[in-house]
């Protein structure tokens, strides 16, 4: 509910859910018919989430990290096998993820924050987003702004740059490579 995203301001660092158009700018850089393993950071109450278990293969696995209870009680409701939702920060992916096998490419798909976490936390996450990479691994992002580039770059070093509009506030999409 987007109250409890108000509610929950100083980790959820928005006003609005992602709308449709972001939604759908975000996972057009997934090769859905070659993604093993999404990893879903901040999913919320699973407006990314939804799409994602909708174009995904039916061996896939989608693990969600989420801070909020509540939102993790929303996408359980979603009820789907293929989904794997944990109430831990993206700081502990690999105790959770690390040890899983796979063939395919696993694409990151982000919601967190940066802007409003503190730097240790940020720190953290990417080394936690890093830890589980390699060099087929996408990582997707959105922000606010484009303060967190260099951040993103630095783990990232092959970055683009996407803009959506129409979104509440307007967002850019970052896509990273090793
Ligand atoms: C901007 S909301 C995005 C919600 C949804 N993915 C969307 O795009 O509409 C950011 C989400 O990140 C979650 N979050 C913040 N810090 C986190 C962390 N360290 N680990 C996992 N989730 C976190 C918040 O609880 C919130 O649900």
């Amino acid at each position: 509910m987007a109250s409890e995203l108000l509610k929950s301001f100083k980790t959820s660092g928005a006003v609005a859910f992602s709308s449709p158009r972001l939604v759908k700018r975000i996972i057009k850089n997934i090769d859905f018919s070659h993604a093993s393993r999404i990893i879903e950071l901040g999913p919320g109450n699973g407006r990314i989430t939804d799409d994602l278990l909708h174009l995904m293969r039916k061996d896939a696995t989608l693990f969600a990290f989420e801070v909020n209870k509540s939102f993790c009680d929303d996408l359980e409701k979603l009820n789907d096998p293929r989904l794997k939702v944990f109430n831990e920060s993206a700081a502990h992916i690999r105790e959770f993820v690390g040890s899983d096998t796979h063939d395919g490419i696993t694409y990151i798909v982000s919601s967190i924050p940066f802007g409003i976490l503190p730097e240790s936390e940020c720190d953290k996450i990417m080394q936690s987003i890093h830890d589980i990479s390699d060099e087929k691994t996408t990582f997707i992002q959105y922000s606010y702004s484009l303060i967190q580039y260099r951040r993103y770059k630095k783990y990232f070093p092959h970055l683009k740059v996407q803009f959506e509009l129409i979104n509440i506030p307007p967002a850019f999409v970052f896509v990273g490579r090793q």
